[in-house]
C-alpha cells in the first residue's frame, strides 16, 4: 500500500498507518470477484459450522454498501450461487424464502441481525443466513491517503435459528439501532447512476476526525442502551466485538464502558475496515479461536455512514 501511494506521489508510512489505526494487513479481491462471491464463501463456512444445508435456510439478509449490481440485490445473487452449489453436490433443493440486502454501511451487520431476529421472532422465518460482505477496494480513491489506507474487502456470516427455550437463555437478548441523516456529508460515496453513466463521485469521501468524534460517542450510547434493554450491565459482558475501524476507537469505547482490552475482540490489524463484514469477521475469529464460548454474553456494536449506529447483545 505504501509503495502504491508513493508511486502516486503520496506520502505515507507503515508506522503512521499502524500507530493511527492499528491496521497491518488488508485483503483486496481479484478482478471480477464480487461481494456475492465473498458472501458465498462465508455462508458455506457458516452453514458447515451450524451443521445445516442450504435448503434448511428460509431467509437471507445481506448487509453491503458495495453490491454486485444496482439490482437485483446481492442477497438474491448469493441465494442463486448457494443453490447452484447445493444442487451440484446432490442436495435436492436450494435456498428458499426471502432474500434481500440491508444498506447501513459499517452498521450493516448490526442492522441485518436485528431485522433477521425480528423476522424469526414474528414467525416469518425459521433459519436465517445473516451476512456482511464488502468489496470496498472498488470505491477507494487511491489518490487520497486519508482514506485509501483504511479499508479492505471481506465477508462474514452467521446462522440464526428459531428454537424453543431450552433454559439456557441463549439467543439475541436485545438490539438497539439508530440513524441520523444530517451527517451524510462526513462519510459518503456521493455518486449515482443515471442514463447509464455515473453522476457525481463514485469514490469514498470521509472527514476522519468528525467520524472519529461521532463514533466514540454513539458507540458508548448504543452499548449502554442495549444493556439497559436487556436488564444487564457492563459487568455482564464477557466479550465486546466492535466494528473494526480503528484500534483507537475500540480502546476509547472499552475505556468508557470500563471493559479491559482483553475482553475486546480485535482483528482490525488483520483486515482493516471491511465495513459491514468487520463484525462477523471478528466474531468468526473469536468463536473459531475458542475465545467466545457457549453461555457467554457478547456485545456487538457498529457505526458507519448515514450516520448509522447500533448494538446487539447475544448470549451464545
Ligand atoms: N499517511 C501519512 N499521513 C497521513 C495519512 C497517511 N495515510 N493520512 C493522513 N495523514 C496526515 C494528515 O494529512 C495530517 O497531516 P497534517 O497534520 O500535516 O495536516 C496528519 O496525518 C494527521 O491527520 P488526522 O486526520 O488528524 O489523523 P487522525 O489521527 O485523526 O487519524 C484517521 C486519521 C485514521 C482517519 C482517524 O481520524 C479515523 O480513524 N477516523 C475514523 C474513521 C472511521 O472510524 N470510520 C468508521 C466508519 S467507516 C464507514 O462507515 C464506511
Amino acid at each position: 500500500m505504501v509503495e502504491l501511494l508513493a508511486a502516486r506521489g503520496l506520502d505515507s508510512s507503515d508506522e503512521w498507518i499502524v500507530e493511527r489505526t492499528g491496521i497491518r494487513n488488508r485483503h483486496f479481491v481479484a478482478d471480477g470477484m464480487q461481494a456475492s462471491d465473498l458472501a458465498f464463501q462465508a455462508c458455506r463456512a457458516a452453514l458447515a459450522a451450524a451443521g445445516l444445508k442450504v435448503s434448511d435456510i428460509d431467509l437471507i439478509v445481506l448487509a453491503t454498501s458495495t453490491p454486485d449490481m444496482v439490482f437485483p440485490s446481492t442477497a438474491t445473487i448469493l441465494q442463486h450461487k448457494l443453490t447452484q452449489a447445493a444442487l451440484a453436490e446432490g442436495d435436492a433443493s436450494g435456498a428458499g424464502g426471502a432474500a434481500f440486502d440491508v444498506q447501513a454501511v459499517c452498521s450493516g451487520f448490526i442492522y441485518a441481525l436485528t431485522v433477521a431476529d425480528s423476522l424469526i421472532k414474528t414467525g416469518t422465518a425459521t433459519k436465517a443466513l445473516v451476512v456482511g460482505a464488502e468489496v470496498f477496494s472498488r470505491i477507494l480513491d487511491f489518490n487520497d491517503r486519508t482514506t485509501c489506507v483504511l479499508f479492505g474487502d471481506g465477508a462474514g456470516a452467521v446462522v440464526l435459528e428459531a428454537c424453543e427455550h431450552d433454559g439456557s437463555g441463549a439467543g439475541i437478548l436485545a438490539s438497539d439501532i439508530h440513524a441520523d441523516g444530517k451527517h451524510t456529508g462526513i462519510l459518503c460515496v456521493p455518486g449515482t447512476v443515471c442514463g447509464g453513466a455515473v453522476l457525481g463521485d463514485p469514490l469514498l469521501k470521509m472527514d476522519g476526525q468528525a467520524v472519529f468524534k461521532l463514533a466514540v460517542g454513539v458507540l458508548e450510547d448504543a452499548a449502554r442502551a442495549v444493556l439497559a434493554k436487556a436488564g444487564k450491565t457492563e459487568a455482564d459482558v464477557d466479550w465486546l466485538v466492535p466494528h473494526q475501524a480503528n484500534i483507537r476507537i475500540m480502546q476509547s469505547t472499552a475505556r468508557k464502558l470500563k471493559l479491559p482490552m482483553d475482553k475486546v475482540v480485535v482483528t482490525v490489524d488483520q483486515h482493516g475496515n471491511t465495513s459491514a463484514a468487520s463484525i462477523p469477521l471478528a466474531l468468526d475469529h473469536a468463536v473459531r479461536g475458542g475465545l467466545v464460548k457457549p453461555g457467554q454474553t457478547v456485545l456487538m456494536e457498529g457505526v458507519g455512514g448515514g450516520f448509522t449506529w447500533g448494538a446487539v447483545l447475544v448470549k451464545m
